[in-house]
């Protein structure tokens, strides 16, 4: 038999993922909502702009880092919060972030990760943020912002389209719930419930969230901490207004990778109208679908500041834990720098828009 071939791109470490984890597990991080119409949109509308590189450039020397609120970052590049990362690798968050803090690339804990956000501070190297679900106990979410804060993040990212949670028909086929053994490690406190009952996240982790979120929330976490707050899963100009009207320091184009409201439209159509309403206020970050250094390049054109990769990273976690985070990691930074050199871009300010060929009604507001 040959030898398995050795990965060269993200895509191959999404196989390794698929023979590597449980049924359930694989099912959770690969599902969307319903028909998962928008986690195959989120892909193909990234493939869809096409480049116009510019040549007989000198790309010899080439300089692919970022500042993002005042961090400079080698790579305009995060890791997207996802929950329960103990299902990919027994060392969970732990494991991600030692991977990330390889490459420099700042993590986004999930508040429902599966070991502290002082456990996983501990080990970082990169610039740790921290992503906040707002519970029914307010207080309690405020309690969690400042243990953030204390604990060494650099910043919040509060997440705004999961008023419910989305229906993922196979977790619910599958009885998807907290495994045995792991915990909500953020979350715990006397009398709170610990996601091992129920079938599919709705039921099992229906505590997390609060369907009477708004705007006010944002304020209120915003006054409770002296660190930046974003705000995750804006999808149109006018929320995305709102936001920094509201106190962020910036915004996450986000459909939660097609998990929420299946139908919602792809991240790369949305990015432009998000872009064109805060008129350079506030960076844009962007995620859902990203699986090439040369998507990083499309966004950066299309104005983001940055762009999150979700279930990548736990592919490599599957696949080899903090080696492997680090790989794929590596790899999109090893892509982003060739598709500059390639598209004629000697730095991140060279990537401009008129690198897109725009195609009218692909890219209404663009
Ligand atoms: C997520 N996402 C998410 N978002 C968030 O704000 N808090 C969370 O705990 C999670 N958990 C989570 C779990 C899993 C398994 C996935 C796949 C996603 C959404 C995530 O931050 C991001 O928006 C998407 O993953 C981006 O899409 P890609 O890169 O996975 O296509
Ligand atoms: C998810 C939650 C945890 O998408 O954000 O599964």
């Amino acid at each position: 038999m040959n030898p398995k071939p050795e990965p060269l791109c993200v895509e191959d470490f999404e196989r390794l993922a698929e023979d590597r984890l449980e049924r359930v597990a694989w099912d959770y991080y690969r599902s969307g909502a319903w028909g998962e119409t928008t986690v195959a949109a989120n892909r193909s509308a990234w493939t869809r702009l096409w480049l116009r590189p510019r040549c007989a450039v000198d790309v010899s020397a080439r300089d692919p880092s970022t500042d993002l609120l005042g961090y400079r970052l080698p790579c305009p590049l995060l890791v997207a919060p996802t929950a329960l990362h103990r299902m990919a690798h027994p060392e969970g968050e732990v494991a991600t972030a030692r991977g990330a803090g390889d490459r420099g690339v700042p993590l986004v804990l999930s508040s429902l990760s599966t070991c502290t956000v002082e456990e996983v501070a501990a080990v970082a190297r990169s610039p740790l943020w921290m992503q906040i679900y707002v519970s029914q106990d307010r207080g309690f979410t405020r309690a969690l912002a400042q243990r953030a804060q204390a604990a060494g993040c650099r910043g919040l990212m509060v997440t705004v389209d999961t008023p419910v949670w989305g229906v993922r028909e196979r977790d619910i086929h599958n009885g998807f719930r907290v495994p045995d053994g792991m915990r909500m490690a953020n979350l715990e406190r006397p009398g709170a419930p610990t996601g091992h009952a129920g079938r599919g996240i709705g039921e099992a982790l229906g505590w997390t969230i609060d369907a009477s979120l708004t705007w006010k929330d944002l304020e209120a976490l915003r006054s409770a901490v002296q660190i930046p707050v974003l705000v995750k899963g804006v999808l149109r100009g006018d929320d995305a207004v709102r936001a920094i009207d509201h106190g962020a320091s910036g915004v996450v184009v986000s459909n939660h990778g097609g998990r929420q409201l299946d139908g919602a439209l792809p991240t790369a159509e949305a990015l432009p109208e998000v872009v064109a309403a805060l008129a350079g206020r506030a960076p844009v970050i962007v995620d859902g679908g990203i699986r090439r250094g040369i998507d990083i390049l499309r966004a950066l054109a299309m104005g983001a500041a940055a762009v999150q990769v979700g279930r990548p990273v736990l592919w490599g976690l599957a696949a080899d834990g903090a080696q492997g985070v680090s790989r794929v990691l590596g790899m999109l930074q090893a892509e982003f720098s060739l598709a500059m050199a390639l598209a004629g871009c000697r730095s991140v300010a060279e990537v401009t828009p008129d690198l897109l060929h725009r195609s009218p009604g692909t890219l209404a507001h663009f």
